[in-house]
């Protein structure tokens, strides 16, 4: 029997790549699939603490073993900033425009360009509780390029590579991003392990 375990997320685009990493190898549900349709709280000052909120919000309500993650983009001469916050950078109510443009202007004339993504991955497991990290080292660039991927990747430039976040295909991208790593690692772990049941 194929392995089941839910991914607290509806966010298409992260389904659809782990399921890409995963193969056929589990059934990976959804918070629709499971009849989750909470404002699931994100309150911590951590990636990990975003995470574990999120995963074991499913568990206690729901009994299902599950994993969450929580992404964030470091900047170094900005303090790590914006990190935690990286949805909300511009403020509560702004869209990723708003965020890269608030960053473009904070690293205007800055010389240290030095930034990287961090998605951290809960995962529960009965009591089980594990954590997958996944870095991405790049620089920010100071003005957009490219058309693809979402929030930041217009001004990322991964150092693997001369082209932003925004200028590579999905597959590509996957291959060498945070959250490609992340789940990379939650899949080799989960893949090593003996049957994981629903509940
Ligand atoms: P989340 O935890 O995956 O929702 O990510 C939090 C925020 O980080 C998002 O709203 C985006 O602004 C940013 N972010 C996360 N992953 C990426 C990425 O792969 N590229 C660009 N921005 C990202």
């Amino acid at each position: 029997m194929k392995k089941r375990i839910v991914f607290a997320t509806n966010n298409a685009h992260k389904l659809s790549e782990i399921r890409a990493i995963a193969g056929d190898r589990f059934d990976i549900l959804s918070l629709d699939d499971i009849g989750c349709h909470d404002d699931i709280p994100e309150t911590s000052d951590t990636l990990r603490g975003n995470a574990l909120q999120k995963a074991r919000w499913v568990k206690d309500r729901y009994g299902y073993d599950c994993f969450a993650d929580d992404t964030g983009l470091m900047v170094d001469a900005l303090d790590g900033a914006p990190g935690v916050y990286s949805a909300r950078y511009a403020g509560p109510g702004h869209d990723s425009e708003a965020n890269m443009a608030l960053l473009i202007e904070n690293m205007r004339g800055v010389t240290d360009r030095s930034a990287r993504f961090v998605t951290e991955i809960a995962l529960i497991e009965g009591d089980d509780v594990r954590f997958f990290t996944g870095t991405v080292e790049g620089e920010i660039i100071d003005s957009p390029c490219g058309e693809c991927g979402f929030g930041y990747d217009p001004v990322f430039k991964p150092v693997e590579s001369g082209l932003t976040f925004a200028q590579m295909d999905a597959r590509s991208k996957n291959a060498i991003s945070h959250r490609g790593r992340a789940t990379a690692a939650l899949v080799d772990y989960l893949s090593h392990k003996p049957n994981t049941q629903l509940r």
